[in-house]
């Protein structure tokens, strides 16, 4: 009883003050450690979301608290103006990090921030004013990622405010090549989609893409705001293709809970930008330079990408085996690493899913109308991927009455 009256009294205070654009779940998390959160009441959940795949390295990483501390009592924001040296360590591991030719790096405070940067950097090294993006790519919300957004729900209703998009369905090199023409400044994909329903773009794909830039003189995003560091088995999503880009974002796990993401370029396209072309107030901050500096450190120290393939490949087995078990309760496995994403065949159970789960004590998502889209902590112990993962391919297989 006590824990209804507290959730609804949270509710009703928060009720006069939300802007309703989002339909929160009805809990109140009030703590985290590692991949488990704990509500207002002091139940324990497992946490299959990681802040949108942003806690790379768990909640409340011991390591991440004490660097977030210190830098905190050190020195926690200046200007771009000024050199501070957790941008510079940033930007050197980064550099390290990223194929050879991405060697200039900026920094901003969310991902969206980082496609706005992205685009407008692509315009000033071609001079073209268009985009093209694929089907069901998620980019961010803010105007300019809006531009190249393959989501209709998300695009439609501030058409008024955007220009006609040039969407193409992914992996699909012929509508690639008809699309990019000496209009267009960038094509922009993920190399795997995360909100779109971890749709993955085929290594051919992406490699037919450079080449098609490339002719045409157009120049060529990766967006890895979602499956940088780790997340799908590898540092970044590009080494799955070998493919260099010549703008790459990053953002989610880097900063591990802090909001920091960044894009990266080439000198060639770097060499055509003038100052005062971009800036933020916040950006490079120092704190969630800091912050980003550790997360990756944790990161290659524990060895988390080499977890997340390993991983990765056991859940896909998972989810293999409950789909041969279920074929009617589920229909597709697909993703790489810590990014896995199963099919349901009910959308409305899988509407259902994340209550269903949260009363079991589990977070999940789902995405795309009716994808389970995994992307727990790189360092979720064990035994708490597998319990989870069980709760919620239990609550599947009791099928839509569940
Ligand atoms: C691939 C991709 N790009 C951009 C964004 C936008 O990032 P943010 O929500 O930090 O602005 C996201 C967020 O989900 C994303 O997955």
């Amino acid at each position: 009883m006590a824990e209804k009256t507290t959730l609804t009294q949270t509710q009703a205070r928060e009720a006069a003050h939300f802007l309703p654009v989002v339909k929160r779940m009805p809990v109140v998390l009030v703590q985290g450690r590692g991949s488990r959160v704990t509500d207002q009441d002091g139940r324990e959940l497992i946490d299959l979301t990681a802040g949108w795949g942003v806690n790379a390295i768990g909640h409340c990483h011991p390591a991440l608290v004490e660097t977030l501390s210190n830098q905190a009592a050190q020195l926690i924001q200046t200007t771009n103006l000024f050199y501070t040296l957790p941008q510079l360590d940033l930007m050197e591991r980064l550099d390290r990090l990223t194929p050879e030719a991405l060697t200039r790096s900026f920094f901003v405070s969310s991902g969206t921030e980082a496609v706005e940067g992205a685009l407008k950097l692509v315009h000033r090294a071609t001079g073209r004013s268009q985009f093209v993006s694929t089907d069901l790519s998620f980019h961010g919300r803010t105007l300019g990622a809006l531009k190249v957004i393959g989501q209709e729900k998300h695009r439609a209703p501030f058409e008024a405010l955007l220009p006609t998009p040039s969407i193409v369905p992914l992996n699909d090199i012929q509508a690639a090549e008809a699309a990019i023409d000496e209009n267009t400044a960038a094509f922009i994909v993920e190399p795997i989609q995360g909100e779109g329903g971890v749709n993955i773009a085929q290594a051919e794909y992406l490699q037919a893409l450079r080449e098609i830039c490339h002719r045409k003189g157009a120049l060529l995003i990766f967006d890895e705001i979602q499956t940088c560091l780790g997340r799908t088995g590898k540092m970044f999503a590009l080494e799955h293709s070998g493919v260099t880009p010549d703008v790459l974002t990053l953002g989610k796990g880097l900063g591990g809970g802090v909001p920091i993401a960044g894009f990266m370029t080439t000198e060639a396209v770097a060499s055509t930008v003038s100052l005062g072309d971009h800036g933020g107030t916040y950006a490079g901050n120092v704190l969630t330079c800091a912050a980003a500096n550790t997360v990756i450190r944790v990161i290659e120290e524990e060895g988390l990408v080499d977890r997340s393939a390993k991983l990765g490949e056991k859940i896909a087995q998972r989810f293999n085996t409950f789909i041969a078990e279920h074929p009617t309760q589920a229909t597709e496995t697909r993703g790489a690493g810590l990014l896995q994403g199963l099919v349901l065949s009910d959308a409305e159970q899988a509407a259902a899913l994340p209550q269903a789960a949260l009363e079991k004590g589990v977070l999940v998502n789902v995405t795309a109308g009716n994808v389970i889209r995994l992307f727990p902590a790189l360092n979720i112990p064990e035994e708490d991927l597998w319990n989870a993962l069980d709760t919620v391919l239990d609550l599947v297989a009791k099928g839509p009455s569940a």
